[in-house]
Parts: structure tokens; C-alpha cells; sequence
């Protein structure tokens, strides 16, 4: 009888397991759209953000603007980290010497939090964008040393402390190294903070945005770092600041890259170097611009660029998947093809994982299936 009730039960369960899975399959099979890369529909209800988990935090760059409608709800699935493109940088938040102007960045830092996204700050010290008042006197001459100091202390001062424990990181200082390919001109002589200063400021503004945020990783922030000789620059100020006891975290690698530039072991290299300093890394304004020279005149996404950019894309990432330990954030710089500070000049960069109806590109795919 004990072996007839088994029996019995054994069959309900074989037959209801049987039908489970037979729905499974019948359900993934007529309800699953596939992409361009086999990843069934139920994955679209993921972002970028949910398949990098496990890595880190993936960005993007934003104007006050868009943060609402379709780019807004686009935003708040693929992303769970925000750069201001421009709204914190000198000039925008702080046009006058006694005035700032907080609230377009304060729309984007109250966005991230009520989504639970990261903020980074971007930038408090850059030779561009940088109100002219702050560098010269009512007269329009160059100011001294000590009023640069006062001035910088400053801005850092409350800029940092108007957005304490709102945003954790912050790209301090922006490009000042040279791209000259002389291994002896280093810093970027034309900015206005050098020619009044020389490198003296460099450790102050660390030190001052240290001040005002204990807690906030301050980054060193520039581009072509994957150039040998400029990566080594910033690798020699970056260790004689960090033997200095300069308060500096993290290295963000701006990642403004071309379909074929940098190369694999280039990209490998910048992160091995700069993480061997004990330091942070993140790649902070990612796009990959299809674009060619000057010449290159075509206003249209071919599918040669189409392919080259998804390979790029995917080499690119995988990168960053294998040296997760060293990277602490991506972040895309604008969110889709609809509109990039690359396309100037009636030129169309096309370099980013959205295309300009925000739908997902190839490059896209290439880079959640892993
Ligand atoms: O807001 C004004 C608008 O009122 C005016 O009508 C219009 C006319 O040109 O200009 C608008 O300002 C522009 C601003 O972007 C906002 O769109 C500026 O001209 C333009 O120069 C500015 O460009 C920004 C650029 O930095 C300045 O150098 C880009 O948006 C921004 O993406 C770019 O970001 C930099 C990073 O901060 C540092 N790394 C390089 C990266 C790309 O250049």
C-alpha cells in the first residue's frame, strides 16, 4: 500500500514538473524577443547598472535638462551614478565673486538621491570654464599669488561643504598636465592657476576640499592617460603629491577614446600603473567617437563604424571586468547618440551605447553580454 501511495505521489510530481518546465520553455520561446546578441526579453527590464553589479557603478554625464522625461526614466533604469557635465564647474556655479548659483546642480544631486544613484563632483579646478573674474583684478590684470590662494581656498571651501555627504567623490583638479610629447614640459603652462601659481596651488586645493569633506575621495582627473609619455607625467606628480601627504584617492581616466585608440594593452597598462600608487581608479567620461580626422566628413553611423565601435566597446569592458579590484566607477560621458559634446561642426560622433531614440545599440549589447 506504503509503495502504491509513493508511486502515485511520484507520478502528481513527475507530471506537475513535467508541465512547469514545458511552460517555461513554450513561455521563453513565443514571449521572448531575441536581441541582437540572444538575450531574451526578460533582460530588458535590466540596465547597465544591474548587469555590473557585481563590478561597479556605471555613470553617465548630465545637464540639468536631462534629467526629465524619457531621458530621465532611461537614466534612472541603465545608471546608478551622475557627473553635472557642467553645472559645478567654476564659472556656472560660481559666475560672480559673490554669487553662486546652486540650483541647477542642486536638481541633479536631489535626481540621484531620490533614485539612489552616487553623485560625482566635476570640477574644482580646470584652466576652461572658470569665471574670468576669478583670475584677474577690476582692472583686468593678472592677480597676485596670495589672491589666487584666498580665492581658490574659497570656492573649494563651499563648493565641497554646500554638497558634504551628497557627493562622494570629486574630480579636484582637471588637466593640468601637458600633452606635449616632451618628457620635460610638464604641467599645462597656459592655464591661469599655473602661470599665477606655478604647481604651489596643487596640494592647497587637495588639502582645502579634504577641510570641507573628510569623507570625500578626491580624484585627479584628465585625458590621453593612456599616452606613455603623458600617463607617466601624471604618474610622477601624482607619487610626489601622495609622498607629500597630499590628501588625493583616486585617478579618473576621462576615456575620451576613438575606434582605434587606445589599444588593449594601452588601457591595461594606465590601470596597473596608476593603481600600483595605492590609488582609486575610475574611467570618467567614456565615449568612443566614430569619427575619423578632420577629413572625415560622413554624417552617417555606417555599419563598419557600427561594427568596429561594438568591438571596441566590448574589448573595452572586458578590460574593465578583469581589473574590477583596481576600478571603482565607469561613467559615460552624455547618455546617448541624441546629442554628445563630440558632435561639432555639423560632424556626428555617434559614440555612445544609445542611439538618438535611446534605444540600445549593438555596442550595448556587446557590453551586458558577458
Ligand atoms: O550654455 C551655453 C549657452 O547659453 C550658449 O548659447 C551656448 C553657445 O555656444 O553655449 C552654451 O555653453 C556651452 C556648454 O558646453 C553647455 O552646453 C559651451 O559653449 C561649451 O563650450 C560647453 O562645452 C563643454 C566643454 O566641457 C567645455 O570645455 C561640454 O558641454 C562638456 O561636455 C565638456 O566636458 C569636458 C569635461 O568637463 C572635461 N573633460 C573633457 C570634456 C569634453 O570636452
Amino acid at each position: 500500500m506504503k509503495k502504491r501511495v509513493f508511486t502515485t505521489r511520484t507520478l502528481i510530481l513527475s507530471v506537475s514538473v513535467i508541465c512547469f518546465v514545458t511552460a517555461i520553455l513554450l513561455l521563453s520561446s513565443f514571449g521572448g524577443t531575441e536581441n541582437e546578441n540572444n538575450s531574451v526579453q526578460q533582460d530588458q527590464a535590466k540596465g547597465l547598472k544591474d548587469y555590473y553589479k557585481d563590478f561597479f557603478p556605471i555613470g553617465v554625464a548630465v545637464s540639468p535638462t536631462n534629467i526629465e522625461g524619457e531621458q530621465g526614466e532611461l537614466i534612472k533604469k541603465q545608471f546608478n551614478s551622475l557627473t553635472p557635465e557642467n553645472v559645478m564647474k567654476p564659472a556656472l556655479i560660481h559666475p560672480e565673486e559673490n554669487k553662486y548659483n546652486w540650483e541647477p546642480a542642486d536638481k541633479i544631486v536631489a535626481f540621484a538621491q531620490a533614485n539612489g544613484m552616487k553623485v560625482r563632483g566635476h570640477t574644482l579646478c580646470w584652466h576652461t570654464q572658470t569665471g574670468a573674474w576669478m583670475t584677474k583684478d577690476a582692472q583686468g590684470n593678472q592677480i597676485s599669488k596670495e589672491i589666487a590662494f584666498a580665492r581658490l581656498k574659497e570656492h573649494i571651501t563651499t563648493v565641497v561643504s554646500h554638497f558634504k555627504g551628497k557627493v562622494y567623490a570629486w574630480d579636484v583638479l582637471n588637466e593640468i598636465i601637458s600633452d606635449s610629447a616632451s618628457t620635460t614640459k610638464i604641467y599645462r603652462e597656459t592655464a591661469p592657476w599655473y602661470k599665477i601659481c606655478g604647481d604651489e596651488f596643487i596640494p592647497k586645493i587637495y588639502q582645502w576640499a579634504h577641510e570641507a569633506d573628510p569623507n570625500a575621495i578626491l580624484f585627479y582627473n584628465d585625458y590621453n592617460t593612456e599616452n606613455p609619455v603623458k600617463r607617466e607625467k601624471i604618474y610622477n606628480m601624482l607619487k610626489k603629491l601622495l609622498a607629500q601627504g597630499v590628501p588625493i584617492q583616486g585617478i579618473g581616466l576621462q576615456a575620451h577614446w576613438r575606434l582605434d585608440d587606445p589599444n588593449e594593452q594601452q588601457i591595461k597598462e594606465s590601470i596597473d600603473r596608476f593603481a600600483s600608487l595605492g590609488l582609486k581608479v575610475q574611467f570618467t567620461e567614456l565615449d568612443v567617437t566614430t569619427l575619423g580626422n578632420r577629413s572625415d566628413t560622413t554624417k552617417t553611423y555606417t555599419p563598419e563604424k557600427e561594427m568596429k565601435q561594438t568591438e571596441f566597446y566590448k574589448m573595452a569592458f572586458k578590460v574593465f571586468r578583469e581589473k574590477k579590484s583596481a576600478i571603482t566607477g565607469v561613467t559615460f560621458w552624455n547618455i546617448s547618440d541624441r546629442g554628445s559634446w563630440l558632435d561639432r561642426g555639423g560632424r556626428k560622433a555617434y559614440p555612445l551605447l544609445f542611439d538618438a531614440n535611446l534605444q540600445p545599440k549593438k555596442a550595448y549589447w556587446g557590453v551586458v553580454n558577458f
